[in-house]
């Protein structure tokens, strides 16, 4: 299943070490080409001898040890291989990387890689719910990091908690989905859109909403990841662009509405994520408004419907739109589908907890024009985009390599 497929196990020093032997020996079961990179610490877990009995490969620990296969090791590495996955990750070595620090070989050549990385954070669970460690987790994944995990239940310490590695068999099973849907929309033109847009009212005013464009983002790099030639339409968001995708800055639903549509003959399929504002102020100040004690009455003109313009003027493009609902979500969602005419549509109610606008968390449903409907539990916005992905590539048509 994994034939051809490269992948870097690094290990950091916790007592769960021991259970990455096992992934190791999964990866090579399927038939990856396994390298393993170890902290200090770790060699003080399990022994390299062990990794690379299994791995079959030359074990990494020190940055400054004689070359083992290329001359500049952690940069030939970083290039070479397809993901990495940090097993177990921990609260430490999170920092670290969350920083960017680069003090040994496994940091350094997580620094160095552009392909994708997974962790799976172990640690006893008052470390885990520390702040400290949860803003670096969700720095990392805000960077496209895939946090594999943690568990709950019995910890080496004694307790009963989270912080608990995932099992080699989970660990496994993501990376083996991920690689294999790989290059799954190879060949083909996405186009995305993102953010809350911002109708001015004066020059220094505007609405908005309070989309964060997390999910938008999180499909872009996911269709990315997956081979397609990508375009973020993006109104304005704190967001990193993720690398390789082209991103196309717009303010307004009139300007997203232009930059989608002269696309749109170009793409194979547009995923419509973005918040646009129904309506516009009918007039923008020139000046700033002033105050003058006395009520103002705003007046709005509708903007245009981008996704169902889309809908009417698509031919063999795949449509995928979204439903944010803060009530009768699946009336409402299945009524959206209808007008807008598309081939999936995401629906999700943003008053639930772990759903919505500027949430980490989704909580969504796919709806198909046949009457399908597939609920999901709550998982994190990478998750719902790599869900997405393999919907898409079956609309498409593509072949799972599975
Ligand atoms: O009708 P509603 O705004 O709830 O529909 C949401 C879907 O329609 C989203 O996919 C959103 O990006 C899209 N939309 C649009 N143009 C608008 C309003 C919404 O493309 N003016």
């Amino acid at each position: 299943m994994l034939a051809g497929k490269k992948v870097l196990v690094g290990i950091t020093g916790g007592i769960a070490a021991y259970k990455t032997a096992e992934v190791v020996s999964r990866l090579r079961k399927l038939h990856a080409e396994v390298h393993v990179a170890m902290t200090k610490s770790a060699t003080e877990f399990i022994t390299p001898l062990t990794l690379r009995s299994l791995s079959a490969n030359p074990v990494y620990v020190d940055l400054f040890d004689e070359p083992k296969l290329w001359n500049v090791e952690h940069i030939a590495l970083a290039e070479h291989v397809d993901a990495v996955i940090v097993a177990p990750a921990t609260a430490n070595f999170l920092a670290k990387i969350a920083i960017g620090l680069a003090d040994d070989f496994l940091s350094t050549v997580l620094l160095a890689t552009r392909a994708p990385i997974f962790v799976a954070p172990a640690m006893n669970q008052a470390m885990y719910l520390h702040p400290a460690t949860q803003n670096n987790l969700t720095c990392l994944r805000e960077r496209g990091v895939k946090i594999i995990g943690p568990g709950t239940g019995f910890q080496a310490c004694g307790t009963d908690g989270i912080g608990r590695m995932t099992e080699a068999l989970e660990i496994v099973e993501t990376l083996a989905q991920f690689l294999s849907s790989r290059k799954l929309l190879k060949g083909k033109k996405a186009l995305v859109t993102a953010g809350g847009t911002q109708e001015p009212l004066d020059p220094v005013r505007y609405l908005g909403n309070r989309s964060s464009g997390r999910m938008g983002y999180a499909i872009a790099q996911a269709l990315q990841e997956a081979g397609a030639e990508t375009t973020l339409i993006s109104a304005p968001t704190d967001l990193a662009t993720p690398s390789g995708v082209n991103r196309v800055s717009v303010h307004t639903a009139l300007e997203m509405f232009e930059a989608v549509l002269s696309r749109f003959p170009e793409v194979d399929v547009v995923i419509k994520a973005a918040a646009v504002a129904d309506f516009r102020p009918a007039v923008q100040a020139e000046q700033k408004i002033k105050k003058n004690g006395s009520n103002r009455v705003l007046e709005l003109v509708p903007n245009p419907d981008i996704l169902a313009e889309l809908g009417r003027r698509k031919t063999s493009q795949v449509l995928v739109g979204f439903a944010a609902e803060t009530e009768n979500l699946l009336a409402n969602a299945e009524d959206k589908m209808r007008r807008k005419n598309v081939n999936l549509l995401v629906a999700n109610d943003v008053t639930k907890q772990g759903a919505g606008f500027g949430s980490l968390t989704n909580i969504v449903s796919f709806l198909f024009p046949d009457g399908r409907k597939i609920d999901f539990p709550q998982m994190s916005k990478h998750e719902v985009a790599q869900h997405l992905i393999r919907e898409i590539a079956n609309l498409l048509g593509v072949e799972s390599k599975e």
